[in-house]
């Protein structure tokens, strides 16, 4: 099979860790030659609930036997995408009560973009160096990483940059900004936690210009910090909220959810200001049901701060410089990109998945499934300290 997806998939890099994938269930992932892997990165924080939860493995096969798809987005009331964006609005603030359902994480994005624009009937856009959005040309505009985006220039224009947690850059945002967009948690930077009210110091700067502040929860999303959402830790609602990845229980969605208000103007001049196939699609969105279910009727939110816990109790030593994050959203920080290299590749080997952070080289990925054991916890933590301890 490696043969093959080397030869006919597309590839991204020179060197995939090209896993040949048999199947996965819980907190393992299994090769076609049988060896099992504790798996402490859930397809880069996708996988919530772990692999193959039976609830969302049960919505989906429950949501086959009805219908697939049925209609382009918006035209037909479907029950899965009215519960789903219905329980979202009960369990986020009053404001954030309308929700357009996308395909993906960067289109979520994309649509956002394009609200803040019709709202604001503005241009500017504001996003953090470092910062991390998605990979179609909106989102690639917000990334400010010249060896990455220059080859694919020009990009989306009037966008400019500001350096996340750092007050003195907020004077930037004025009359002309659209909407200054902001990872919760810097993710591909490090896994960056606001601190000294710097969410709460935007948010006001946004409301005394007129700006939105649109928040990407695409990582830290659905549980993973220990609330449903990073920006409840903040005295902050952002204008729009994105989502993603882990709110699809291993299935492709993304959202973006804004007041009615707001979002009520993609209706009109021009109607069908975001236009999607397969947004909201049937079976996807009783997966993401399932999945909002379970993370809200469950402890996995209270849990992922006690999982924490034990992670920062087991992974001390002299490699590891800090950690990063907050709750299941975790980034050993080490003294080198080879020294975390060696670290992901020798875990590999022993049966434990890491993976590397996009812009911050020296750092390894601990992003597990929510419902990892404290056992498995353990496993893992094992595993990382004795390849810790074999490098000179
Ligand atoms: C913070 C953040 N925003 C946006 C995206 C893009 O999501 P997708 O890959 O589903 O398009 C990602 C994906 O890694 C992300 O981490």
């Amino acid at each position: 099979m490696k043969e093959d997806f080397l030869k006919y998939q597309a590839q991204t890099t020179p060197h995939p860790l090209a896993l040949e994938i048999s199947h996965a269930k819980g907190s393992y992932i299994y090769s076609i030659q049988g060896k099992k892997y504790l798996d402490f990165v859930a397809g880069v924080s996708a996988c919530s609930l772990g692999h193959c939860h039976p609830r969302v493995v049960n919505a989906v096969k429950e949501q086959l036997d009805s219908y697939l798809h049925v209609m382009v987005y918006g035209e037909y009331a479907q029950g899965p995408a009215v519960e789903y964006t219905k329980l979202l609005a009960h369990h986020l603030p009053e404001k954030l009560n309308k929700t357009y359902l996308t395909n993906s994480g960067t289109e979520a994005i994309e649509g956002a973009l394009k609200l803040a624009r019709r709202a604001t009937g503005r241009t500017e856009l504001i996003a953090a160096k470092n910062a991390y959005h998605g990979n179609t040309m909106g989102s690639l505009s917000l990334m400010d990483y010249e060896e990455r985006v220059k080859p694919f220039r020009p990009l989306i224009g009037d966008i400019s940059f500001i350096k996340f947690n750092l007050g003195e850059d907020l004077k930037r945002i004025t009359h002309k900004t659209a909407a200054v967009i902001l990872e919760t948690i810097q993710g591909g930077a490090g896994f960056i936690v606001p601190e000294n009210n710097y969410l709460e110091k935007v948010k006001a700067r946004c409301v005394e210009v007129g700006a939105l502040l649109i928040l990407d929860e695409i990582q830290p999303g659905f549980g993973r910090t220990g609330k449903l959402f990073g920006f409840q830790y903040f005295q902050v609602v952002p204008d729009i909220l994105v989502i993603g990845k882990g709110m699809g229980g291993g299935l492709p969605i993304g959202a973006f959810t804004a007041s009615e208000e707001v979002m009520d103007l993609l209706m009109d001049n021009p109607k069908l200001g975001h236009i999607t196939t397969f947004g909201g699609n049937a079976v996807i969105a009783a997966a993401a049901l399932a999945t909002l279910q379970e993370i809200t009727q469950s402890d996995l939110m209270a849990e992922s701060l006690e999982k924490e816990k034990l992670f920062r109790e087991l992974l001390v030593h002299p490699l590891l410089n800090k950690i990063r994050g907050k709750g299941l959203m975790l980034a050993l920080i080490t003294p080198s990109e080879e020294i975390a290299t060696e670290i992901i590749l020798k875990c590999q080997d022993r049966g434990l998945i890491l993976f590397w952070l996009l812009f911050e080289k020296k750092a390894v990925r601990i992003t597990p499934p929510l419902t990892i054991s404290m056992e498995e916890i353990k496993e893992g933590c094992g595993i990382i300290i004795d390849v810790l301890n074999e490098i000179k």
